[in-house]
């Protein structure tokens, strides 16, 4: 066994030892500092991330693992994001609670890490930062939330509250309803229950390999969790002793078994920023177009809202994420590894689909081909997504006039105005919504429907946007348009009735001008003005060096693995 990290800051008998020793002494006993494993346990528990409310309990669980492995658990609080609290958008601080983890696990004296993460940006965060530290670290999913009722029927949260609320827009549900309906919508501990990010991030940390298997998508109040987490103490303890690394478990293939995940689940677009964003810490290479070329023939087989009927309890009952994985087992890489030194494939032999309705034999699925089509045109020369199985099959194809917002004030401003210009041929374009732009890349690319087109009976149009798309949502969406309209994207240059066209099959998307005037034209005043403000702090230094979607809005200097030693020490 190799001396741990932590001898580091208390081996030896010299006045450093003693001090990292004593000020450590508040119940622990001295043969905790004679070398055995000191696991950091990164919580993301926070009363403002209401997703993540119960993560104290889970790591109590790892904590008695941890100790009954011969290891030293020690909660490290970490920064918290809930993704319906915080301001302006949660995606904004993704890269500075990865950052500030990052530096926590490596400036302070430990030899493992495990992950405790829900709510939509906790799990990628966390695992931007264990991948650049690279100490053994293995994710816990906090778990989906249990399924609501409203009247006697399942509402998914987060795609229902979109639903309802354009009910209430349309004329076809009362606001007081739709205020009733407030209360049954989060029935439990535990993160969002539809497919939408956090449900889709924890999933696919286990199909990376992060977490102990079979694991992911245990719902939160379900005892299965806690076990499971008492497990995974015992298992980074295993994993500290063999030194097994996330650079050694998460490889290209890794990735790719996940592309394929998410296509199989129906998973959220968010994922393809987050798994971008995680390989480019690894140094892995994985590109957008990854997605559309291992991803977009995978069949669906998982009917999960946003785009299916059942939830994330469902799923689990159904027989989980092994009964998925052993559907498309033949399509994931038999080498990839998981935590446990085992390749993630070798624990499929025993799944079974005990409920056909929610999980599709491959024979049958929902959709023969899932996944995420990348475009590209005059309008995306870097790339746009698409998730065709959220969207109507008649516009996958479709030419028409843009009606153009320069921001989301923009389109407050004048989506409700019964003088708007639109037809349910036009295109909705939302602009100013990039990592640069907002600043933070917000979830408002699937845009609400003007009233006067919702009281038709219009439930989809096409839209298209420079931001993300909230996991939970639905619809004919292209989103992370790249370069941005704040970056000088094309998509800055687009008028209003300027003729769009898309065309999915044909990975198409531009605006029919010619590049030369296209290229004469200037961006929209008001857009720049706003990005032309001025920023301080965090902000600052956010809109300086983000990168953009189709590399993961990672910030340019975090990119990269930099290793778990610090060479310096002030006493
Ligand atoms: Fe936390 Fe949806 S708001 S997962």
């Amino acid at each position: 066994m190799t001396t741990p990290r932590s001898a580091q800051w208390y081996a030896g008998t010299d006045r450093n030892a003693y001090i990292h020793r004593a000020w450590m002494r508040r119940g622990l006993p001295s043969d905790a500092f004679d070398g055995r494993p000191h696991i950091a346990i990164a919580n993301t528990a926070s009363d403002l991330t209401p997703c993540n409310m119960h993560l104290d309990e889970v790591g109590r669980s790892v904590e008695n693992g941890v100790r009954e492995a011969g290891g030293v658990p020690l909660n490290l609080p970490v920064v918290s994001l809930g993704e319906t609290q915080v301001r302006p958008t949660a995606m904004l601080w993704r890269n500075m609670a990865a950052m500030a983890a990052e530096e926590m696990f490596r400036a302070n004296p430990v030899d493992g890490v495990v992950l405790l993460g829900g709510c939509d940006k906790t799990i990628p965060a966390l695992l931007m930062a264990a991948a650049s530290v690279d100490l053994p670290a293995v994710v816990v999913p906090g778990g989906p939330m249990l399924t609501g009722t409203f009247r006697g029927i399942p509402i998914g949260c987060g795609t229902d509250v979109w639903r309802l609320s354009e009910e209430v827009r349309a004329g076809t549900m009362t606001q007081t309803e739709f205020l009733r309906s407030e209360s049954s919508m989060i029935r439990s501990k535990g993160h969002c229950n539809t497919m939408g990010t956090a449900s889709t991030m924890g999933l696919l940390a286990e199909v990376l390999g992060m977490t102990l298997p079979g694991i992911a998508g245990t719902p939160a109040p379900d005892s299965r969790l806690l076990e499971g987490a008492h497990d995974t103490g015992r298992l980074i303890v295993e994993m500290v002793n063999a030194d097994r690394r996330p650079s050694a478990v998460l490889g290209r293939g890794s990735f790719l078994n996940a592309i394929v995940a998410l296509a199989a689940l129906g998973g959220s677009t968010n994922a393809v920023v987050h798994l971008l964003a995680i390989a480019g810490r690894l140094g892995v290479p994985l590109s957008q177009d990854d997605f559309d070329r291992v991803g977009s023939d995978v069949p669906l087989l998982v009917d999960l809202l946003p785009a299916g009927r059942y939830l994330m309890d469902d799923l689990y009952r159904a027989g989980g994420l092994h009964a998925v994985l052993r559907e498309v087992r033949d399509l994931l890489d038999p080498e990839a590894l998981t935590v446990t030194g085992r390749p993630l494939v070798d624990y499929l032999d025993d799944a079974r689909i005990y409920d056909a309705d929610v999980i599709r034999p491959r024979e049958t699925p929902l959709q023969e081909s899932a996944g995420i089509a990348v475009l590209y045109g005059n309008l995306a020369p870097d790339g746009a997504v698409i998730k065709p199985a959220a969207a109507s099959p008649h516009l996958l194809r479709h030419r028409g006039p843009a009606v153009v917002f320069d921001s989301v004030e923009d389109l407050h401003a004048r989506l409700d105005d019964p003088d708007l210009d639109v037809t349910p041929d036009s295109v909705l374009v939302l602009r100013g919504c990039g990592p640069k732009g907002y600043p933070g890349m917000p979830e408002v690319a699937n845009l609400p429907l003007p009233p006067k087109l919702l009281a038709q009976g219009v439930r989809d149009m096409v839209r298209i946007c420079d931001g993300r798309m909230s996991g939970t949502a639905y619809g004919t969406v292209v989103l992370h348009v790249s370069p941005e309209a704040a970056a000088g994207g094309p998509l800055g240059l687009v008028r209003t009735g300027d003729i769009i066209t898309l065309d999915v099959e044909s990975r198409r998307l531009d605006v029919e001008i010619p590049d030369d005037e296209l290229a004469a034209r200037e961006p929209a005043p008001g857009m720049v003005e706003a990005f032309a403000a001025p920023r301080r702090g965090w902000e600052r230094l956010y809109v300086d060096t983000v990168r953009q979607a189709n590399t993961g809005a990672d910030l340019d200097f975090l990119v990269g693995r930099t290793g778990d030693q610090v060479s310096r020490e002030s006493h």
